[in-house]
């Protein structure tokens, strides 16, 4: 049957033939041999991946490629990347170079805070009674959660503030503790967390206790505690800048001075218009999440952080900003936030993210966001240098004909033939395979690669 009870409880194998027989279309033996084919020969292995998910039934792959010449603070890096959109490797790379003829990227962090919140419910008339009693029990909650912070102080992080904030506004009766944390070279998710619940708990024993709390005062309902994935203080800035005249000339004989001033006014527009700022922060996000994959951090954090960020006016819109200064030179700037680790977690678990952060040198988190953030950087850079010089599909068709050309399972030759013959046409699905076609003697259809 489609529908099923104690499927979590059942063999990987029991799953697949379960999932083959009920939902595939394929031959049930040929899905079960296809999901072995992708499960890793090193048994182990595959144990710690079977472990970091549930129900897991096999391995999906992506590309993991590299973007050299990634020059930041004068450190050149090979930076991992592991997306499944082609051009990206390639566009981070070329930027990357780019800038390192013209001294490199620099990036600075501005802080690694992070926030984390109690959400409880509170139903005293007098709010001045909340806060007063917050005062005071302030020193016992800290101290109540020193035997989980006491790891992390050994470490130099902890708790760097911890504030009551009158939630009302949302809904009478609402209050939040807020707390902020230094986690150091750890994302810090399960350290925040478990904390948060211990300050749920303390507060709701310390108020049951405290003398000038009558009936219902007495009660603190704790809706939730959970870390904040907005962390606006944990951010980092990364730029390039070079007189105007060094930029050099672009394709179809654009001037530096013309290239400037319309790249000037594209970062202008995706200020702007959120329309254009999705599309735009998507292709920084390019290449940022593909950083963050390699190096095994949470992407889902990072994107809500960041289009969070890039809402914080009011209305959404670039992450990035450029202008040409008084003394003539393009400065490219990019600015977000990125609570990132280098341990812990899927970092250590992962044995290509271990690898990836060894291939970086092994990097703290804070040089890890200046490196994620330079790279976000060159991606944006190389999008917009295609859009106002060549149009995106200049070198996005390029790549993007190799991907058909292997799903028609093009041999060498047939593909060498099509990248030729494409050079100056536009690449479509039903062109290629038309060409295919005729390069295979004009009869019949191009049958897609199995
Ligand atoms: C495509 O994945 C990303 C771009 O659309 C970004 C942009 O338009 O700035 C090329």
């Amino acid at each position: 049957m489609k529908r099923i009870s104690g499927f979590s409880k059942m063999s990987k194998a029991e799953k697949v033939a379960w999932l083959a027989k009920y939902f595939a279309t394929a031959n049930p033996v040929d899905v079960v041999r296809e999901f072995a084919s992708f499960a890793h020969a090193n048994v182990e292995t595959q144990k710690v991946f079977d472990g970091i998910s549930e129900n897991t039934l096999t391995n999906f792959y992506l590309p993991y490629g590299v973007a050299p010449n990634v020059t930041v603070n004068d450190r050149v890096y090979a930076v991992p990347m592991v997306i499944e959109e082609s051009s990206v490797v390639a566009a981070a790379a070329a930027g990357a170079k780019f800038w390192s003829e013209r001294g490199g990227i620099r990036a600075e962090v501005v802080s690694t805070v992070k926030e984390g919140q109690v959400h409880f419910r509170w139903e005293g008339t007098e709010p001045e009674k909340l806060e007063r009693f917050f005062d005071a029990v302030k020193s016992s909650l800290l101290e109540g959660v020193t035997h989980l912070t006491e790891n992390m102080a050994k470490r130099g992080g902890g708790i760097v503030d911890l504030a009551l904030l009158d939630a009302g506004d949302i809904e009478p009766g609402l209050w939040q503790l807020k707390a902020q944390f230094e986690t150091c070279n750890a994302m810090g998710a399960n350290f925040i967390n478990s904390v948060l619940e211990e300050f749920a708990r303390l507060l709701q024993q310390e108020a049951k206790a405290w003398p000038e709390f009558k009936g219902r005062e007495r009660e603190v309902e704790v809706i939730m505690a959970i870390l904040s994935n907005y962390t606006p203080q944990c951010r980092v800035k990364a730029w390039v800048e070079c007189p105007v005249e060094d930029l050099g000339g672009f394709k179809g004989g654009m001037s530096a001075r013309t290239f400037a001033r319309r790249f000037v006014t594209a970062i202008k527009i995706a200020e702007g218009d959120p329309y254009r700022a999705a599309t735009h922060n998507k292709g920084i996000f390019n290449g940022i999440d593909a950083v963050i994959l390699a190096t095994g951090n949470d992407f889902r954090a990072i994107e809500a952080c960041g289009h969070a960020y890039a809402s914080r006016n009011g209305q959404y819109g670039s992450l990035s900003h450029a202008e040409i200064t008084e003394d003539d030179r393009l400065r490219f700037t990019l600015d977000l936030p990125l609570a990132v680790g280098t341990v812990g977690g899927l970092t250590t678990l992962h044995p290509l993210a271990k690898r990836s952060l060894e291939i970086l040198g092994h990097p703290s988190a804070t040089e890890l966001m200046e490196i994620i953030a330079a790279t976000g950087l060159m991606q944006n850079f190389s999008a917009i240098r295609s859009l106002v010089t060549t149009g995106i599909q200049y070198g996005h068709m390029r790549m993007h004909l190799t991907n058909i050309l292997n799903h028609f399972g093009a041999t060498d030759t047939e593909a060498e033939k099509a990248l030729a013959f494409f050079a100056d046409k536009t690449v479509s699905f039903r062109s290629v395979r038309e060409y295919l076609g005729q390069l295979r003697g004009g009869e019949g259809e191009v049958e897609v690669a199995r």
